[in-house]
């Protein structure tokens, strides 16, 4: 019997941790997003093909002709001028930190693991947005923690049902970790926390004593309306995450933890034992990136671009989708979430929206229990042309509009199936 063997025949061995996580359905999608005949809203990937030739060149040679430092081992915090360049890049949108107090990530979702890793053990509470980022969902799940979500409406997380979850939860709960949130342009809410709500949740942190965690991989990404403080620029104790995947480039897996010495001390305990530390090759790429090209005006070409693809989405959905359907109006970012009537399950209409040449991440995934969101999708309109963009949606209000047909045929009838399944 050889070992692969084994292992089938002996599941107990596996730890409960992993029996309880749910694989991602983006990453289940990717094979059918290939498809020449699907236009995928699907996956939230950057449209690098923006990235001027010149620019990635001139960061690539610059770690290749540091090749003493870019091919060895480097620091667990990683390296210096990286953190440096980081720091500068998020001046401008109000956070003033020392590189010292920076760790730098293999992406953001090293950072969302080693979070989890630094502060949850089995049975502790940690508070997100429902629905929230599966990346998330998945790198928490993996320390076992009670994760408890807060619904959003079009200005963010509701803080008055986040404070009726903390009055459940009692003030200074020792089980009571963090609240993570992805406040600007929420994945997959599409979604921005207001000013108003973002003073009171720090408010909330202090009174209830928990730590806030901020994602932030889409703040740069604003198409419309003004700049909203982040959270970390109001408190210097929020644990702020950033990323180059969507300003540059998400191949090269950099990402960064802005926090307290404190808290960076045990990041940085958590990561030894994760990596040792991050591709010194693509640290270095990063910050010649963002210190030796013009990389702002890149991103406004960025800006520009996913703007337009933003608008034909938007003028699409109004177009095409029947008055059952509702969705968001993102201000920034790449999506748009999209909320059917209850008894329509997103998940067994996707077989159906494939044989349409189109594919959507189905709502459930969002969510830590998979039971609530089975009526809604996410769509990403950052990868396809507004062109594409139209088609898809043409053709995903054909499937929709299929679905509420036989829908309203057994409500005239009176037998209506899997009435309430979702909320
Ligand atoms: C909210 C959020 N956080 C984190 C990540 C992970 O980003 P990275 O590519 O830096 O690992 C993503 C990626 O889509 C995201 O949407």
């Amino acid at each position: 019997m050889d070992a692969h063997i084994k292992f089938e025949t002996a599941p107990d061995k596996v730890a409960r941790r992993i029996t309880k996580m749910r694989p991602s359905a983006v990453r289940l999608l990717f094979a059918a997003a290939n498809r020449p005949d699907i236009i995928s809203l699907a996956g939230g990937m950057p449209d690098v093909s923006l990235l001027p030739k010149s620019a990635v060149r001139k960061a690539a040679k610059a770690a290749l002709d540091d090749q003493a430092v870019t091919l060895q081992y480097g620091s667990t915090n990683g390296l210096p001028e990286t953190a440096k360049a980081f720091c500068d890049i998020v001046r401008d949108i109000g956070i003033r930190h020392k590189p010292e107090n920076v760790i730098i990530t293999t992406g953001a979702q090293e950072a969302l693991d080693l979070i989890g890793k630094t502060f949850l053990d089995p049975g502790d509470i940690c508070l997100t947005e429902g629905p929230t980022y599966l990346g998330a969902l998945q790198a928490f799940s993996a320390y076992e923690p009670d994760i408890r979500t807060i619904p959003f409406d079009d200005q963010g997380m509701r803080m008055d049902l986040l404070e009726e979850e903390l009055e459940r939860i009692g003030k200074d709960n020792p089980r009571l970790k963090f609240l993570y949130t992805i406040p600007n342009f929420q994945n997959p809410g599409g979604v921005t926390m207001s000013p108003d709500r973002r003073k009171r949740l720090i408010e909330l942190s202090h009174e209830y004593g928990f730590i806030v965690v901020e994602d932030d991989p889409y703040g740069r990404l604003r198409y419309e309306g003004g700049h909203c403080l982040p959270l970390r620029a109001l408190d210097e104790s929020v644990i702020y995450l950033g990323t180059i995947s969507k300003m540059f480039a998400a191949g090269l897996r950099v990402g960064w933890i802005m926090a307290t010495p404190g808290v960076i001390g045990k990041i940085n305990l958590a990561k030894q034992g994760t990596d040792l530390s991050g591709s010194v090759f693509d640290q270095k790429m990063a910050a010649a990136y963002f210190t030796e090209t013009p990389w702002q005006h890149t991103l406004q070409k960025f800006v520009k671009t996913y703007d337009r693809r933003r608008r034909a989405m938007l003028a699409a959905l109004e177009e095409y989708f029947p008055p059952e359907v509702t969705w968001t109006h993102p201000e920034g970012g790449f999506f748009v979430w999209v909320t059917l009537p209850p008894y329509v399950d997103t998940g067994s209409m996707l077989a159906e929206a494939l044989d349409h040449g189109v594919i959507y991440t189905p709502g459930d995934g969002f969510y830590p229990d998979g039971k609530q969101g089975h009526n809604c999708m996410r769509i990403a309109f950052c990868y396809e042309s507004p062109e594409n963009i139209n088609e898809a949606i043409r053709r995903l209000a054909e499937v929709i509009e299929d679905r509420l047909e036989l829908y309203r045929a057994f409500i005239a009838a009176g037998a209506l199936p899997n009435a309430g399944v979702a909320e």
